[in-house]
């Protein structure tokens, strides 16, 4: 089993390296903060203690690091990196990652690729189908915005509407076939996906791309060797799909799928031509447990970067405090609590607006006033929690970047 301090000892590491606990008085007045934020222009101006808590913190260097790690990886394995943007939600981290490599971006739901559409993201995969009249039409919308966006079909119906409301626009759509490799959503892998794609073929508005195929329940194996397991037996039938549409000249090689807990399994299996990770960017907790290749137990190939600063806001006794963190500023759908920076502490949810602190060790040291960083347990919906991201170098904040697509659940 994973102990606490054990994980902390090797997955926080890095982020240890700045002080967890942010003591000292703020030196501007409400004010003045106020207006630099509004500003938009922070970098010089504004300090990790004057943001107002509960907020969502990116410590930009472990950030940068773990994009440089998995860029080089895609680099290094030939494959394509589309990350996904369900993590982030923010279209500056959007084009960031193009910068640095990546193709495009994965959207989640429709709304959220209208998101990154409208502020000119391109290379846009929507992992879920459009289904529904509105819907079909906002994505024939979308692809008159973004034409290199692909979506994603499941079955003929949905094909059909797809091509007709595109025809009825003009417009030709790029499609992939999602295949159902994990127990959720797709057209079964071999036959059945064989005959949505020769339909799809024959469609005239309609351009297939190629594959979608995402293992999600690969992605948190515990155990790398045993993940590798999941992942290849998961992908295989994706894979002797993709060669028979090869063979029969349907579509094309693409092959997007991947996660964070496969990208160094799935960039080593034949035919899989893209990876569509997202929480690799900000590393959770809920990732940090799955064990890693080369680390045992602990995951530790990307950084903790992702947290949440709250502020201690009463001391009833001695042996605990709270904060004015809880359910409705860091969620996590898993059996774990939310673990602190600092490796002395120990935290309890205390309800929608609290969190408890204790100390694992020694005496409590925090006193009202104290400012704590907790290490996201389940990035994604942690994001969608908050409107702006706080982007930081040591005790700086560099940037407030807008987490524009968060809430985008259509
Ligand atoms: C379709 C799809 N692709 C990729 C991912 C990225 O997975 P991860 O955040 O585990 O890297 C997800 C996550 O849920 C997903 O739903």
């Amino acid at each position: 089993m994973t102990t606490r301090r054990h994980f902390l000892g090797a997955a926080s590491a890095a982020a240890l390296t700045a002080p967890a606990i942010l003591r000292g008085a703020a030196t501007r007045s409400w004010a003045e903060v106020e207006k630099i934020l509004a500003s938009g222009n922070v970098k010089g101006r504004l300090a990790k203690d004057e943001i107002p808590t509960p907020a969502l913190m990116l410590d930009l260097d472990l950030f940068e690091a773990n994009v440089k790690k998995m860029v080089a990886h895609a680099r290094a394995t030939n494959r394509a990196l589309r990350p996904h943007g369900k993590t982030h939600k923010c279209p500056e981290i959007a084009h960031y990652l193009v910068k640095q490599g990546a193709v495009g971006a994965c959207g989640a739901k429709l709304s959220e690729a209208e998101v990154f559409a409208a502020h000119g993201v391109r290379g846009l995969l929507v992992t879920t189908a459009a289904v529904g009249k509105h819907k079909i039409e906002r994505a024939v919308r979308l692809a008159g915005v973004a034409p290199d966006t692909v979506f994603c079909v499941d079955n003929a119906g949905n094909a059909q509407d797809l091509n007709d409301a595109a025809a009825a626009a003009r417009r030709k759509v790029w499609v992939a076939l999602d295949l159902c490799v994990s127990g959720r959503t797709g057209v079964m892998p071999g036959a059945p996906a064989v005959a949505l794609a020769e339909r799809v073929a024959k469609l005239p508005n309609l351009q297939c791309k190629g594959i979608q195929a995402y293992a999600g329940s690969a992605a948190h194996v515990k155990g790398w060797e045993k993940r590798r397991a999941a992942s290849l037996s998961l992908m295989t039938p994706a894979i002797e799909t993709r060669a028979e549409l090869n063979k029969r000249g349907i579509g094309t090689p693409w092959l997007s799928g991947g996660s964070t807990g496969t990208y160094n399994i799935d960039s080593h299996i034949d035919g899989i031509t893209e990876l569509q990770p997202g929480s690799f960017l900000f590393m959770d907790t809920d990732y940090n447990v799955i064990g890693g290749k080369e680390t045992g137990e602990v995951y530790t190939d990307f950084g903790n970067a992702l947290t949440i600063l709250a502020t201690v806001v009463s001391r009833p006794t001695d042996a605990h405090v709270i904060i004015d963190s809880g359910f409705k500023a860091m969620a996590t759908d898993r059996p774990f609590l939310p673990v602190p920076k600092d490796p002395e502490l120990k935290f309890s949810f205390g309800g929608d607006e609290h969190g408890k602190l204790v100390s694992s060790g020694g005496a409590l040291k925090l006193q009202v006033g104290d400012r704590v960083e907790i290490i996201a347990p389940h990035c994604d919906p942690t994001v969608n929690l908050y409107d702006r991201l706080y982007c930081t170098r040591g005790h700086a904040v560099e940037a407030v970047w807008s987490i524009a697509a968060r809430g985008m659940s259509q």
